[in-house]
């Protein structure tokens, strides 16, 4: 693995790449690996000639108040991981590298980033599609491996890859929890051990949530009247809980077809988020909680 910082290199290496006959598969971040991040290296690794890793702290997707200061890293740890992960290309530029001049353009999908996580990050899917058309537009023609534990910025970044033609095909991955169900999260790093029992709350509402689902539920309220119970059982004041279609996020008025159950609550310092997706047709109801690590966190970093 070779770990690259300039722009021109990293394009460079994948266009020679390209013009010797191989593929490029990329898995864009910002560090602090975990399981969740490792997960779409292997992914990336199993179909692709060349993977190119990104780790930048995107300053442009963070608001003010938000934590860009203190934001966790361990790039040693991190170069070690995605190097065992079948990683190529470690693409760690530096913010003037990324930002040379203050940014003037910026990419802004519309409707789905409203609500959700929108609604009180008003200026952070507009950071990061920015970034990622970037990076989209440096690694050129490649696959994009990017976590369903993030749903909306999924969606958000494939319809934008989509409405601009550009010449990526993003990949969803399966959420990575740990063993206690919580989502894998660099922010998991901001948690007590208390606030980590209380953090357990949003995988129990959601699997609550689903449980009635399954029973034969098909009203979003009721669905979401579960989920808030059962998060403020473990003390969880919740942000959002909302339900919306897997594939433009648009609300629901009855649960059908492809759904996903989201949520966001502060805990301690860190602002968590997790969700289930649930496939409907009919009596039929087929639920993706994700995938439950084998690492415990912390053991890559
Ligand atoms: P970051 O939070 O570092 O996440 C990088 C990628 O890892 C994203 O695609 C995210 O969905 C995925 N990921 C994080 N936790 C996961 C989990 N528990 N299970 C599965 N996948 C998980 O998301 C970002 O960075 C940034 O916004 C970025 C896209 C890099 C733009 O700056």
């Amino acid at each position: 693995m070779i770990v690259v910082e300039r722009i021109a290199e990293l394009r460079e290496r994948c266009d020679l790449a390209r013009r010797t006959g191989s593929t490029v598969g990329l898995v864009p971040t910002m560090g602090f690996f975990h399981d969740g991040h490792l997960s779409l290296m292997r992914a990336a690794h199993a179909n692709h000639d060349l993977v190119v890793t990104t780790i930048f702290v995107n300053p442009l997707q963070f608001a003010e108040s938000e934590d860009l200061d203190s934001y966790p890293g361990d790039l040693a740890a991190d170069t070690a991981a995605a190097e065992a992960a079948g990683v190529d290309v470690l693409f760690t530029p530096s913010v003037p590298e990324m930002y040379p001049e203050p940014t003037v353009t910026t990419v802004h999908v519309a409707a789905l980033t409203e609500g959700l996580c929108g609604a009180t990050r008003p200026t952070h899917f507009d950071g990061v599609t920015t970034v990622v058309a970037k990076l989209f537009s440096i690694v050129g023609q490649c696959t994009a491996y990017f976590g369903r534990k993030d749903f909306q910025q999924l969606a958000v970044v494939r319809r934008m890859a989509a409405d601009l033609d550009l010449p990526v095909e993003v990949v969803g991955c399966p959420l990575v929890r740990e063993q206690d169900g919580v989502a894998m999260s660099s922010r998991n790093a901001y948690l007590s051990a208390e606030e980590r029992e209380r953090a357990r709350g949003l995988f129990a509402g959601l699997r609550a949530a689903a449980a009635t689902v399954e029973n034969g539920e098909r009203d979003p309220d009721p669905v979401r009247a579960v989920l808030e119970s059962e998060t403020a059982r473990h003390g969880l004041e919740l942000e959002y809980a909302e339900i919306r279609t897997a594939a433009d996020l648009t609300p629901v008025a009855e649960l059908d077809g492809e759904v996903v159950v989201a949520v966001a609550a502060p805990v301690g310092q860190a602002r968590l988020i997790d969700n289930v997706t649930m496939q409907i047709a009919g009596a039929e109801v087929s639920v993706d909680l994700g995938v439950v690590t084998l690492a415990t966190q912390g053991s890559t970093n």
